[in-house]
């Protein structure tokens, strides 16, 4: 066991800044509505989607099909005429869960859509990225997602590497693993006591688990705030960045960035039907989740409802709660892995148990499950004929691919968002295919 209890103690009474952040009550607003029903995307979402056709789409489509006029390529008469035209097409743009591996991969196949990079505008494939209007990640996709967004959508090559300015985005720091950042055990002690203090002040008022001491290790990699340098040091570390405050960077207030979604499961005591071959997880007749930066929500009947991103962790509608969306708490809960036994990732876990931590620092209830992302359930009574997780005061949510959707393409097939085209990145299929062609090669 590698928590050792002095240095948290000590660390506990140096008071980190990080302590300072967690979510709060207060009353809610007026107009506060809980659960919004339906299979209709939010009031909120839809001007985004306007706003971005009508001041973004023109130029971003423009550009693109300039660009691949220029490499020569003929293109069949209507597809001309549909770029040249106003009525564009509606992309999205899935990209798949996979890990590091994914998150890499993917932000590979992103630089070669995106209109800034001279390479692939030379090649006719950049300018994609500013056409699309939605982008969807999962699991290791959506590190990608969250980080691209949080950083204000700078190019792939800024947000992987930095650009080595202090205060800025450090890049994603590929030399430390997530859980295991240190060969040395006091080193590493000093890294898990310093993961389960930045949660004290959430785990005062609700359930805590692995899936937050998860996300507080992404952000060191995938949020603002560290770098090589301050790794170990006592700074917040992406703590206090809210997927719902994402709506005032500049380029989401400008409507630059494709509409972002990330996908999630629930692991329900509830649901038994068949499991996805190969999988260890989640049945597929389980309801998928998304969160946007409006709301976290369900598009399938069984479910049909959402609720407001900014105030998840509240419960009704008189006491409001803020904070509770950390952005890396939310895409650790799309890469939460740690129900599904014997995969790598809890595997991987079995050298610095952090579920088992967790639970030491801060005891939950033994009902409460402590290898899953934990949120006070918004849609309790609501559906209970046909979700029959409506009965549950927390929703214990997991990785987005747990039920064999490894490439988001779910929120891309909900009919209101009317996407006519979706490009999957499919990190999982992609390395596949060159295991193969090297195993060829090699013969
Ligand atoms: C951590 O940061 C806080 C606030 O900046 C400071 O008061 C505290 O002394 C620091 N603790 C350590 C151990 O450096
Ligand atoms: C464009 O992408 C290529 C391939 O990743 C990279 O080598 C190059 O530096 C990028 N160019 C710019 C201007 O960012
Ligand atoms: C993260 O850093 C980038 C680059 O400095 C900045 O533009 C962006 O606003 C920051 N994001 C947040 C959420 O603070
Ligand atoms: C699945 O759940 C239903 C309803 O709760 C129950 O009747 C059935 O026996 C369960 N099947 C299995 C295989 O557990
Ligand atoms: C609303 O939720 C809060 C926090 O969960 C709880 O303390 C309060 O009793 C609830 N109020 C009502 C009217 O149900
Ligand atoms: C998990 O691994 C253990 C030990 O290697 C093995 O005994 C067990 O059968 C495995 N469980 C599953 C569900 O594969
Ligand atoms: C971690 O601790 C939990 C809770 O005690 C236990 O169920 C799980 O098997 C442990 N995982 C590993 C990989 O040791
Ligand atoms: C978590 O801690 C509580 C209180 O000590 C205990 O009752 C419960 O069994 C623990 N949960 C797990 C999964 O180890």
């Amino acid at each position: 066991m590698l928590g050792s209890s002095t240095a948290f103690t000590l660390l506990l009474l140096s008071g980190a800044a990080s302590t300072a952040f967690g979510p709060t009550f207060q009353r809610c607003p007026a107009d506060f509505q809980l659960v919004r029903r339906g299979q209709t995307i939010s009031a909120a979402e839809s001007q985004y989607i306007r706003d971005r056709r009508e001041k973004v789409l023109p130029d971003a489509f423009k550009a693109y099909s300039q660009n691949v006029k220029r490499t020569r390529i003929e293109l069949p008469k209507y597809v001309e005429e549909i770029l040249e035209s106003t009525q564009f097409p509606t992309v999205g743009i899935s990209t798949s869960g996979g890990g590091d591996r994914a998150a890499i991969f993917g932000a590979g196949v992103l630089n070669a859509l995106d209109g800034r990079n001279s390479s692939s505008v030379k090649k006719g494939t950049g300018g994609l990225l500013q056409a699309a209007t939605h982008l969807a990640g999962l699991s290791g996709g959506s590190w990608l997602l969250t980080s691209l967004v949080q950083a204000n959508f700078p190019t792939i090559q800024h947000l992987m590497f930095g650009d080595g300015k202090k205060q800025d985005f450090g890049g994603w720091l590929t030399s430390f693993s997530v859980w295991t950042v240190s060969t040395d055990p006091a080193e590493q002690a000093i890294f898990a006591d310093e993961i389960l203090q930045e949660m004290a002040v959430k785990a005062k008022h609700f359930p805590v688990s692995v899936g937050d001491a998860w996300g507080r290790a992404l952000a060191r990699h995938f949020t603002n705030g560290t770098t090589v340098d301050n790794f170990f040091s006592n700074t917040s570390h992406g703590a206090g960045i809210l997927f719902s405050d994402f709506t005032n960077l500049p380029t989401l207030a400008s409507h630059e960035q494709p509409f972002p979604i990330i996908v999630l499961d629930i692991v329900s005591n509830h649901i038994n039907g068949t499991i996805f071959p190969g999988k260890n997880g989640i049945p597929l007749n389980s309801p998928m989740f998304e969160v946007n930066i409006f709301e976290m929500g369900c598009y399938d009947d069984v479910l049909a409802a959402h609720t407001p991103t900014k105030h998840l962790g509240t419960t009704n509608e008189s006491l409001c709660v803020t904070g509770f969306d950390e952005a890396m708490f939310i895409s650790g809960t799309s890469s939460n892995l740690f129900s599904e036994r014997n995969n790598t990732a809890s595997l991987a876990m079995s050298t610095a148990n952090f579920s088992l931590l967790v639970n030491e620092t801060y005891p939950q209830s033994p009902g409460l499950r402590i290898d899953t992302s934990n949120y006070p359930n918004p849609f309790h009574g609501i559906a209970p004929d046909t979700f029959s997780d409506s009965v549950e005061t927390i929703l214990s949510m997991c990785d987005g691919g747990e039920d064999g959707q490894v490439t988001p393409l779910q929120p891309m097939l909900v009919p209101d968002r009317k996407i006519d085209i979706i490009i999957a990145i499919d990190a999982v299929r992609a390395r596949a295919k060159i295991i193969r062609r090297v195993r060829l090669a090699r013969r």
